[in-house]
């Protein structure tokens, strides 16, 4: 009996610390975003306050913008088939591995690995694009 309680004790309070650590893992911090996007995307694209394109897009208003419909003459034809919004979900994946999803894409880049630096970096696209 008391070895079943125990147990269930113990079931309960890793369960309690795998929420507290996936809260933690998925806040979301655009200051930390800015760092990310400096360090890896500035090569290819100003940041989201310009309003003009570099190697890449202008990524000004992207979030929620459609893909492919910034004035920038040399989207790929993938980029002009793909027909979505970037919003968490797309933006996600797309930094994940941008040749994954969408094959044939010109942005040469193999994707930003780390979930929380993903997410940080969606925090700082849309907190500059409103
Ligand atoms: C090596 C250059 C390069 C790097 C680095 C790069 N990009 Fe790109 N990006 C591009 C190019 C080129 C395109 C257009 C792709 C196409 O048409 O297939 C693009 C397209 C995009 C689009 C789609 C825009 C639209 O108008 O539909 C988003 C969003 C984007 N990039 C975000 C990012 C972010 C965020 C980073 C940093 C993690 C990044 N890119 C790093 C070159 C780059």
């Amino acid at each position: 009996m008391l070895g079943r309680a125990v147990f269930a004790g113990v079931v309960l309070a890793l369960s309690q610390m795998i929420v507290a650590f996936d809260h933690y893992a998925y806040a979301q911090d655009a200051a930390n975003g800015e760092k990310v996007f400096k360090r890896t995307c500035t090569s290819c694209h100003y940041t989201p306050d310009a309003d003009k394109n570099w190697v890449g897009p202008s990524l000004h208003g992207v979030f929620n913008r459609h893909s492919a419909s910034y004035p920038y003459l040399a989207y790929s034809g993938a980029m002009k088939k793909l027909d979505l919004i970037w919003n968490d979900e797309s933006l996600e994946r797309f930094l994940k591995s941008p040749e994954i999803m969408v094959p044939g894409t010109k942005m040469t880049f193999t994707g930003i690995s780390a979930p929380k630096e993903r997410l940080d970096l969606i925090a700082y696209l849309k907190a500059n694009s409103q």
